[in-house]
């Protein structure tokens, strides 16, 4: 993949594609709750903006999934916080364009001097973005790219989605990668070509359904892997435990029996939580107990994991020399319930060993605990993309940036 670095921009329009899908707070106020994916944007914007670039940033948030103008009239994911913070980052204004590709993103787009960096609305605004339909996609890229006369793919984030914003623009225009896609791809390459071991990997989150085909494949390549969070029910209920009131995906228990069996067969051992923090109900005030995860009680929930487990956790991170962990431990949004994630950050931090955090919800989670980011070795910024990148797949966005431009 070409690098910015062989880009010559200065005087040139740059359609620049970076993932600004930042959490909102849902409770109304619209304000941004971790600005990481913005911060971590900022290098390839100020160096081509240093460099004398007219960029033109695309972004996408949240999934309007064929949102109209009205919708975003109606409150719906607009850019406008966005582009504020972007301003107060960079120290100077952002224009938001009006639309994606339209004729407001036209003017903005020509009324760029060098140097000066301007947002396009919500790229999934335009139906067409995100369409299965390759030429419905392949037209609005024909669009943009009539605006710009480079692209730069920066959006780690959004690389695993065959969208026109991603997958069709770079085919139109001189392109290159930007340095956090580089960077994000050689750290995964790292842990995907002869990792130093053991490689322990820690995944939590909600659904084995999302993560099944990436344990499938880390079979291949990890010595340990420790199983948390939402998805640990499941596991659990596949090993014979009654989960009570916890989430449980049913349907997948016949798999998850096959990757334990193949895990067996493998010789990778599979560590499950031995207890569990439960409440009565999903609320941050809930009552709460510490039980062995044989003894859930029937009307009770799953919250986090319990003391017992954040010790094993922590034993069978001690030795590791490479570790990659996706997915919080428990609900760590409620400060009653955060112990067990806290515990896994924390042991991964005392360890010795190349350490990544991978994707939006466990990077928001050591940042919610305080933890600081220069405690791993790398903090993914694409929770989706480095699970697709472990599961072997090919990425559309590094399938696009790695085609001749
Ligand atoms: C993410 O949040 O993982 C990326 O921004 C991609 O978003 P998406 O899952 O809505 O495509």
């Amino acid at each position: 993949m070409r690098s910015v670095d062989d880009l010559d921009v200065r005087g040139r329009r740059v359609l620049l594609r970076c993932d600004l899908n930042v959490p909102l707070d849902l409770t109304g106020t619209g304000e941004i709750t971790d600005d990481g994916r913005i911060r971590a944007s900022l290098p390839v914007i100020r160096k081509l903006s240093d460099r004398g670039a007219r960029v033109i940033v695309l972004a996408h948030l949240g999934r309007p999934k064929g949102a109209t103008f009205d919708e975003r009239a109606a409150g719906g994911p607009s850019l406008r916080p966005v582009a504020a913070r972007l301003g107060e980052l960079l120290g100077r204004p952002v224009a938001l364009a009006a639309d994606v590709a339209g004729p407001s993103a036209g003017d903005t787009a020509s009324g760029l001097a060098d140097g000066d960096v301007a947002l396009g609305e919500n790229v999934r605004f335009e139906p067409a973005e995100t369409s299965k339909d390759d030429p419905e996609r392949a037209e609005l890229a024909r669009t943009w790219a009539r605006l710009g006369e480079l692209y730069v793919g920066d959006g780690f984030g959004a690389v695993h989605r065959k969208h026109a914003s991603v997958y069709d623009l770079p085919a139109l225009l001189p392109h290159a990668a930007g340095d956090l896609v580089l960077e994000e791809v050689a750290v995964l390459r790292q842990l995907t070509t002869d990792p130093a071991r053991p490689f322990v990997v820690v995944l939590g989150g909600k659904k084995p359904s999302d993560k099944l085909a990436v344990i499938g494949n880390l079979l291949n390549l990890a010595d340990r892997i420790l199983i948390c969070g939402g998805m640990g029910y499941t596991f659990l209920a596949a090993r014979g435990c009654e989960v009570g009131n916890s989430v449980l995906e049913a349907d997948q228990i016949p798999a998850v029996k096959a990757v334990m069996t193949d895990a067996e067969r493998r010789g990778v051992e599979l560590v499950l939580p031995v207890d569990l923090v439960v409440a009565t109900h999903f609320a941050p005030d809930a009552e709460h107990a510490v039980v062995p995860v044989t003894e859930i009680p029937p009307d009770w929930e799953g919250m986090d994991a319990g003391p017992r487990t954040r010790e094993l956790f922590a034993a069978k991170l001690a030795d590791a020399k490479t570790v990659f962990w996706n997915g919080p431990a428990g609900v760590f949004e409620f400060p009653a319930f955060a112990a067990g994630t806290r515990a896994v950050a924390e042991a991964i931090s005392r360890v010795d060993a190349l350490t990544v955090v991978g994707g939006g919800d466990s990077a928001a989670a050591i940042r919610a605990l305080g933890i600081g980011e220069d405690a791993f070795g790398h903090v993914s910024t694409g929770g989706g993309a480095s699970l697709e990148y472990l599961e072997g797949k090919a990425l559309p966005g590094l399938v696009a940036l790695e085609a001749d431009p």
